[in-house]
Parts: C-alpha cells; structure tokens; sequence
C-alpha cells in the first residue's frame, strides 16, 4: 500500500507511522508528503527519509481549479492507495475526496463526534476538552468526507481525564495514544480489513 501523507505541523505521527513500517508492523511505504507549509517539521522527516516531499499550498496556484490539478497529479503520479492526514489543517478539495472515497483518514485528537470541526485544532480541542468537565477524551482516525471531522469513525481509544490535567497535559497524553492507534488503522487497511457499512466501520479479525 502506497501512503501519501499530508501535514502542516511537527510530524510526530509521521514518526510513528515510519516506526510502525520500519518494524514490519505496517506493510506500507510512504510515498510522498504532501505540506501546505514549507517550514512544516514534518517535511524535514520526509527528507531525512528520502522521502518525496511537495510543497502544495492554494496560494502558488492562480485558480483553485489548478491547485486541485496539481496535487491529484502528484498522488496520480506517486500511485497513492490511501491519503493519511496527519496534522493537516487545510481542507482536501472535493474533488480529491471524490476521487479518493473511503480512501482518506484523518487523525483528531479528541472523541469525534465531539469536540471537532472548523477551529478544533491543537489547543484549542484540550482547552475545550477541560473546560467542558468531560471525565475522558481520546483520539479518533476517521474516514474523510465533505464534512470537517463528521467521516465515519473508524478507530478510537480514550484517556481519563483527572483533575491535575492542563490542556497541554491533555495533549501529550492524547498525541501518545494518537501513535499506538494510528499504525493499528492503517495496517488494517493495508491488509484489506476494513468494512464500510455506511457510517459504520469495522475491522475484520
Ligand atoms: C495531532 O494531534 C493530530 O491529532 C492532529 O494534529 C496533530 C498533529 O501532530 N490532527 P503531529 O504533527 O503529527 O505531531
């Protein structure tokens, strides 16, 4: 399974997936990175690991139209099977989301269906998280669809939540269990285990 990987940020879970494949874990191999940011971390880790990496970001592209021609032109071009969102805080365009139905998985770190959507990112989710006096919280890898954070809910695992907890406290914990969780789903795709009963998503034992 060819793996295109899309980040904006440090790449911590870009770590965990190389490590996961690096251990035989994962039948997998990373075959671009994708980055709206040119300064991201995470494209740094692609280099070290001779990994391809493009800089694609809307403002490079005189219409939107081109800018979603040039990347299905670089996952056309890689042989993607699967897009891994990984801290990737653009929306993917419809189109690509089309082309790539049930083929795209998103990392939160939250129990989606809460504490998700436009503006839940980083911080903002364990602030929101605490604030809101929730006793457990979690991460989620979900399929992408048109809806921000709403893609049916294939894998979560929760922490406690205890009084001493700060957001970033909260964060570090959660982003811990976001590195067990997210090889797990992605070797299951891999391995060609996962069913899609409408909202519904089970892995086959
Ligand atoms: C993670 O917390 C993930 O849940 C969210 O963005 C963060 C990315 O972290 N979508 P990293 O760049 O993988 O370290």
């Amino acid at each position: 399974m060819n793996i295109a990987i899309f980040a904006s940020g440090r790449g911590s879970n870009i770590q965990a997936i190389l490590g996961a494949i690096d251990t035989g874990l994962l039948p997998a191999r990373i075959t671009v990175l994708i980055s709206n940011k040119s300064d991201a971390g995470a494209l740094d880790i692609a280099r070290v690991r001779k990994i391809q990496t493009s800089h694609l970001s809307q403002k490079m592209f005189p219409s939107e139209e081109a800018f979603v021609e040039a990347m299905l032109n670089v996952l056309a071009q890689q042989k993607a099977d699967l897009l891994v969102l990984a801290g990737y805080l653009k929306k993917i365009p419809l189109q690509v989301i089309r082309r790539y139905r049930n083929r795209i998985v998103n990392i939160h770190p939250a129990l989606l269906p809460l504490f998700g959507g436009p503006g839940m990112y980083g911080h903002f989710v364990h602030e929101a998280v605490i604030a809101s006096g929730v006793k457990v919280s979690g991460a989620t890898v979900h399929l992408v669809d048109e809806e921000y954070d709403r893609g049916p809910i294939v894998m979560q695992k929760t922490v406690e939540i205890i009084q001493e907890d700060t957001p970033e406290l909260l964060a570090a914990k959660v982003l811990k269990i976001e590195h067990e969780i997210f090889p797990v789903a992605l070797k299951a795709f891999a391995e060609g285990k996962i069913i899609i009963e409408g909202r519904k998503v089970w892995i086959m034992s």
